[in-house]
């Protein structure tokens, strides 16, 4: 099963009916276990690529499906957005559990697999506690073992970790490749910033601005663990000065824009 993103094209008209192509002629199609990264400035449509994939807004024009659905299957899909959307009267037991209510999962499996996750990103202990107890990082990791524990055929996140100090930005970094290592969901990120995109992805799209077209599309070449290792830190640096270059005017123009 492929995720195909075709010919995916979006306009936002204002009040003013002053139109901005935010995608252009989006193509892209998203492998099983594969993790893309969608890179580009400001503005360059990333959200609203990640919205229309994730269904939470229309295209104006092309299609998104996935290849090689089963008749009566319906793909899982799970967001994570820079504002983690916990629901505060929850505990963290109860806010990873949510997505799994209406799975039709026996009592004992739905314990399993909340137990799994919230070992997995590091909050055993924490399961009773409610969102405003935790720190940012917490919070985080919180909503991305809620994502993780549908088991999403789909994994979209924009922005994640950039609500984050840097410090705890990086530990997250290192923990999110080793979970996704673990289990691999196919994955569509987005993020801005150029590192950790080369740190996580197997492929990164640059977007260009105004109108949001595909203006590259790198396959990083690194193993999928240990790219923090001296070894690779070179060529880690060599892909992120690629796409820099490739994102450099446009960034500069979004700055003067506004
Ligand atoms: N609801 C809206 N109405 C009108 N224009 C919009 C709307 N949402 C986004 N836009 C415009 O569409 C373009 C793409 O916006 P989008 O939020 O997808 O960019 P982005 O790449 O996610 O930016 P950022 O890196 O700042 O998060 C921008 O020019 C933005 O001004
Ligand atoms: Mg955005």
């Amino acid at each position: 099963m492929n995720l195909v993103i075709e010919n995916i094209s979006k306009s936002y008209v204002d009040q003013k009916r002053v139109e901005t192509v935010a995608l252009q002629d989006i193509n892209l199609t998203v492998h099983n276990e594969e993790f893309v990264a969608i890179v580009g400035p400001s503005g360059c449509g990333k959200s609203t690529l990640l919205n229309i994939i994730a269904g939470l807004m229309s295209s104006t024009s092309g299609r998104i499906y996935f290849d090689d659905v089963k008749v009566n299957e319906t793909p899982r899909i799970s967001v994570v957005f820079q504002d983690t959307g916990l629901f505060p009267w929850r505990t963290v037991y109860d806010n990873i559990q949510f997505g799994m209510e209406h799975m039709n999962l026996s009592k004992a499996e739905t314990t399993e697999r909340v137990t799994h996750y919230l070992h997995m990103v590091g909050l055993a202990g924490f399961e009773n506690a409610y969102p405003h107890q935790l720190s940012g990082g917490m919070k985080q990791r919180a909503g991305i073992a809620r994502a993780l524990a549908v088991k999403p055929d789909l994994l979209l996140m924009d922005e994640p970790l950039s609500a984050l100090d840097a410090q705890t930005r990086q530990i997250m970094q290192e923990e999110l490749l080793n979970i996704w290592n673990t289990e691999r969901h196919r994955t569509v990120y987005v993020t801005h910033n150029i590192n950790e995109a080369v740190y996580l992805a197997d492929r990164v799209v640059v977007l260009s601005r105004r109108p949001g077209k595909i203006k590259s599309i790198i396959s990083i070449d690194l193993p999928r663990q240990g790219r923090d290792d001296k070894q690779y830190q070179r060529e880690v640096a060599d892909y992120s000065k690629v796409i820099w270059d490739l994102i450099k005017e446009d960034a500069l123009n979004a700055l003067r824009e506004g």
